[in-house]
């Protein structure tokens, strides 16, 4: 097939524009740039010869491309130079109606055949394809900033958009060395349609002053294997561009979770916009620094000090259990690994001897590390064993009336004072100590799978957890080198809160047709940077798992937005469960 596109015009060589421009000129295609005055096409000339200089001293191109590329360049300010383009990219800033206007000159000025595409986050492409005579040929195609190393684009196509067109367009994309995604005109597209409601919740949590930012922003990055944590996110971003965007979203979804988190007004009303005006939810350095200053005096309020732990007992003999007892045993703490049964205890004792011997054949431990921590872990049978000890992780089933009999239990058996910690990922901790006689004693402590690997730690105290039960555990969690991050008893914690919502919202995409299971995954890792996509998570985590945490967290904030995707509870119905059935998002045939 012939190269889409062999002439590109590009109109506004801002951030984006200046590095489209390149990339097309880098694909071997004559780029007409065209700036809205003489001077700001001077300047914008000057900013692609520095952008260009700069990749030569990275190494990313040698000197004679670079000087191949700029000769395919050219820059000005008439917009009838467009005429002899095939392929128009408009990067003008976000305002529909300068949009709109240059869409119709361009329409005035351009052959009939000439395709005209808008690079709008989160304008209408249908609105401004109808201020031309030729919508069929008008579509976005949305890169990612910066351009020379963001892989994606999604090629938005409007209901009028002809298919050849959008084809063309993605086969373009691919020219240039980019991913396409499809996707259809609606506020956010894919990526930011995904990613600015988790935003927006993370911002609302903050506000709400469930967890402070470090601490959100930690979770997800250790708990999700996330580039960046949300709140750190939306300063490098620009506070009032994502509340741009999620107006934008709002006002087609009408849904509640898009409507921006107040303080995100508040800061934007405050001038403090991000990294770009040296604070937003972060403190900077300086404008346009990366380097916070308010991170070192975090965590630093005053506390109680915390109760001594000497040695620890875990309660349970599956996966958590067993990796929660390797934490402490690999720190140096003795632990009591307490099962129904003498025959599960020793079993599970075996798989953690398993998981230090893979440790150290991978070089992580030394022989001697693992039989240290070995010679430290002692199965019993009975929770009576625990009597003695410092602090008790619960890791049973995730079944309320279980864990409180449990708890009920070891009020009994353990002696006053000891710390009562369980790791449910979605119960109400306080459930768990009202079982109990010593409420004030009981905490969550919510590790992540597997646990010796992941190194955060929800801390979670409820309302009657006494103030050196915390500190003893934030302590204990440093001691065993895990990141604490300490939030309140609410259904899902920071991570699972911010997280699921995220998956349904994906899945919701996925019912709506609005695009495929393979188009969003691959728009979230290019797009975001993820190690997964949410589809691949979601059949890794299991779908009826990912339903029951949906449903805890539907049930616990009402909100209509968060009621679990029919798409999900259908495929649960099938027995399709991701990868643990073979099926469930994708078909993962067993070879
Ligand atoms: N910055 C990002 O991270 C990002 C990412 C994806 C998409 N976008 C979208 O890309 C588009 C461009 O954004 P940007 O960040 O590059 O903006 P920018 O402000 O950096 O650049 C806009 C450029 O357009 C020029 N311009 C203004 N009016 C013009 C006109 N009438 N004719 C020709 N040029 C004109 C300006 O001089 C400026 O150089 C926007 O729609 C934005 O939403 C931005």
């Amino acid at each position: 097939m012939e190269r889409p596109f062999p002439t590109v015009a590009v109109v506004g060589l801002g951030t984006m524009g200046a590095g489209v421009a390149v990339a097309a000129a880098k694909s071997g295609r004559r780029v007409i740039g065209i700036e809205a005055t003489a001077d700001s096409a001077a300047r914008a000339l000057a900013r692609i010869e520095e952008a260009t200089a700069h990749a030569v001293a990275r190494a990313r191109i040698t000197a004679e491309e670079r000087a191949a590329l700029l000769a395919l360049i050219s820059v000005g300010h008439a917009l009838e130079a467009a005429a002899a383009a095939d392929l128009v990219i408009e990067e003008v800033p976000e305002q529909l109606e300068l949009k709109r206007e240059l869409f119709a000159a361009l329409d005035r000025i351009c052959p009939a055949e000439t395709v005209l595409a808008t690079g709008t986050t989160a304008l209408s492409v249908t609105r401004i394809a109808a201020a031309t005579t030729r919508p069929e040929r008008v579509l976005g195609l949305h890169f990612f900033n910066p351009v020379h190393t963001m892989k994606l684009v999604e090629v938005v196509r409007t209901v009028l958009t002809a298919p050849q067109v959008a084809e063309d367009a993605a086969a373009f994309s691919r020219d240039l060395g980019k991913e396409p995604v499809a996707a259809g005109d609606r506020a956010g597209f894919v990526v930011n349609g995904l990613l600015f409601a988790y935003l927006n919740q993370a911002a609302a949590m903050y506000e709400s002053r469930y967890a402070t930012q470090e601490d959100i922003d930690a979770a997800m990055r250790l708990g999700c294997g996330l580039p960046m944590g949300p709140l750190a996110l939306l300063d490098l971003i620009g506070v009032d561009t994502a509340r741009t965007v999620l107006e934008a979203m709002y006002e087609q979804s009408r849904d509640r979770l898009h409507a921006p988190a107040p303080i995100l007004g508040q800061l934007v009303a405050a001038g403090l916009l991000g990294r770009k005006t040296g604070r937003g939810f972060y403190t900077y350095e300086a404008p346009g620094s990366s380097r916070t200053v308010d991170a070192a005096t975090a965590g630093t309020a005053a506390r109680v000090p915390g109760r001594e732990v000497r040695d620890v007992g875990v309660c349970g003999s599956g996966t958590m259990a067993t990796g929660i007892a390797e934490v402490f045993a690999k720190a140096g703490y003795p632990v009591l690994l307490a099962a129904r049964g003498q025959e599960k205890a020793d079993r599970a004792k075996a798989r953690l001897a398993g998981s230090l011997e893979r440790s150290v054949s991978r070089g992580r431990l030394t022989a001697d590390q693992r039989d240290a921590a070995l010679a430290l872990v002692t199965p019993v049978d009975r929770y009576t064993e625990l009597a003695g000890v410092d602090l008790v992780v619960e890791a049973v089933a995730e079944d309320l009336a279980v864990k409180r009999e449990l708890f009920a239990t070891l009020d009994k058996i353990v002696k006053p004072g000891a710390v009562l910690a369980t790791t449910t990922s979605s119960l109400p901790v306080i459930s768990c100590a009202t079982a109990t006689s010593r409420p004030q004693d009981v905490i969550g402590m919510h590790f992540f799978n597997p646990a010796p690997a992941m190194r955060l730690v929800e801390v979670v105290s409820t309302v009657l957890t006494a103030p050196d039960v915390t500190t003893t555990v934030l302590e204990l969690c440093a001691a065993v080198r895990k990141h604490p991050v300490e939030c309140g008893d609410r259904a899902g914690f920071i991570v699972n809160a911010l997280l699921f919502p995220y998956l349904n919202d994906a899945v919701r995409m996925l019912q709506e047709h609005y695009a495929t299971v393979d188009d969003i995954d691959t728009a979230m890792k290019l797009g975001c940077g993820y190690p997964m996509g949410p589809f691949e998570l979601l059949d890794v985590v299991g779908l009826d798992v990912s339903l029951t945490i949906e449903q805890v967290l539907h049930q616990e904030f009402r909100e209509p937005g968060l009621a679990a995707a029919p798409l999900l509870e259908h495929l649960v119905a099938a027995g399709c469960l991701g990868r643990k059935t073979g099926r469930g998002f994708r078909d993962h045939a067993r070879r």
